[in-house]
């Protein structure tokens, strides 16, 4: 095989995003296919950039994540997708990826990361391929990743072909439909006790109240879609919190139950409920992790944020609004370490 063009490399991001109606099932562990649909908004600044290169023929692989080299679990979730894009043989590539936010700590990080890399890997193999197949691509690494291919408001759709490929997100709407705020309140940014993956399995397994949860979706994607057209914050609200209650309630009633709350994951949302009953607009909804996020109007975002920052546990907020979908250019340059005649 002849050494691949080095001297310039691929330059990749993609937002995070945040569920309004969660996705918690697979129907199909091994191609990540979701038991139901879901409805998320991709969020600025939450950001993954990913750099993707060729080595020159004969080093290996190497996948960085946050500075320092993946662990082997990562590194093959990564590489899987890379094969996928590009099956052997190929040439060796570097990977290196940097999160903006705390990884893993229910800030949907892997959602941001896997897309960053669709649409990273698709430029660097030149393939051009069109988005519904990047999102199939991004799901495949992780299954909320596939909305973060989009700007604004994505729906999942949930698909009913055997090989997934009809298993992807759409674009809903535009980032400047609606100027929303979601304000997260940190309150641990260390990694969760129990993924997302094995939560939800182990959820769909174990729990008796799971069918009834994945009954809940369909009428809720409705509910959204419907409020986010009306621009109607306070029926968002109420379908966004149902869908985050409901999918909590099905994974603690799985035995042993998953717990993602605290007691001050608790304690944030009475305390959102307080200010909403004397008069603020305001909604929650919690992911995998115990971290709050709080929505509000554009105009509301500095007063919600200085009243979350004085509460107790609060560590940090961190203010996101509506952002634009994944995106990868090519840029000048190698990047160090892949053509072993200029280490
Ligand atoms: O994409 P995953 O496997 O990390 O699952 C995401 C699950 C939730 O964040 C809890 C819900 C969602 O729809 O994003």
């Amino acid at each position: 095989m002849q050494n691949p063009e080095l001297n310039r490399h691929v330059v990749a991001s993609a937002h995070a995003n945040i569920a309004l109606v969660k996705y918690w099932g697979k129907r199909d562990k091994k191609l990540n296919l979701p038991c139901a649909g879901s409805l998320s908004l991709t969020l600025s600044p939450l950001t993954t950039r990913t750099e993707l290169a060729f080595r020159a023929v004969g080093l290996d692989d190497l996948v960085e994540i946050d500075g320092t080299e993946a662990d082997a679990r990562a590194r093959q979730r990564v590489l899987a997708l890379v094969e996928r894009v590009a099956p052997a043989p190929r040439p060796p590539v570097h990977i290196r990826s940097v999160n903006d936010f705390p990884t893993a700590a229910g800030l949907a990080s892997s959602a941001s990361a896997f897309a960053a890399l669709s649409v990273g890997c698709d430029r660097l193999f030149e393939l051009n391929s069109d988005v519904a197949h990047l999102s199939v691509l991004a799901r495949l690494g992780s299954g909320s990743a596939a909305r973060s291919l989009f700007g604004g408001f994505a729906e999942m759709k949930p698909g009913s072909a055997s090989d997934g490929s009809d298993a992807h997100a759409v674009a809903l709407f535009p980032k400047d439909h609606w100027p929303l705020s979601v304000v997260i309140a940190v309150v641990d940014a260390g990694p969760k006790p129990v993924g997302s993956t094995d939560g939800m399995e182990h959820t769909r397994l174990t729990s008796p109240y799971f069918a009834a949860w994945v009954d809940t979706v369909a009428a809720d994607l409705e509910a959204a879609k419907s409020a986010l057209r009306d621009r109607d914050f306070k029926a968002l609200g109420q379908v966004a919190e149902r869908s985050c209650l409901q999918m909590h309630a099905s994974a603690m009633a799985a035995d042993p139950g998953v717990l993602y709350f605290r007691g001050v994951t608790l304690d944030l949302i009475a305390q959102v409920r307080r200010w909403r009953a004397a008069g603020w607009p305001v909604f929650f909804t919690v992911d995998a992790g115990p971290n709050v996020k709080v929505f509000c109007p554009a105009e509301s975002t500095a007063t919600v944020e200085t009243a979350l920052q004085a509460l107790p546990g609060v560590q940090r907020t961190i203010r996101c609004v509506p952002g634009s979908g994944a995106v990868a250019q090519w840029a000048e340059g190698s990047l160090p370490g892949n053509n072993p005649t200029f280490v």
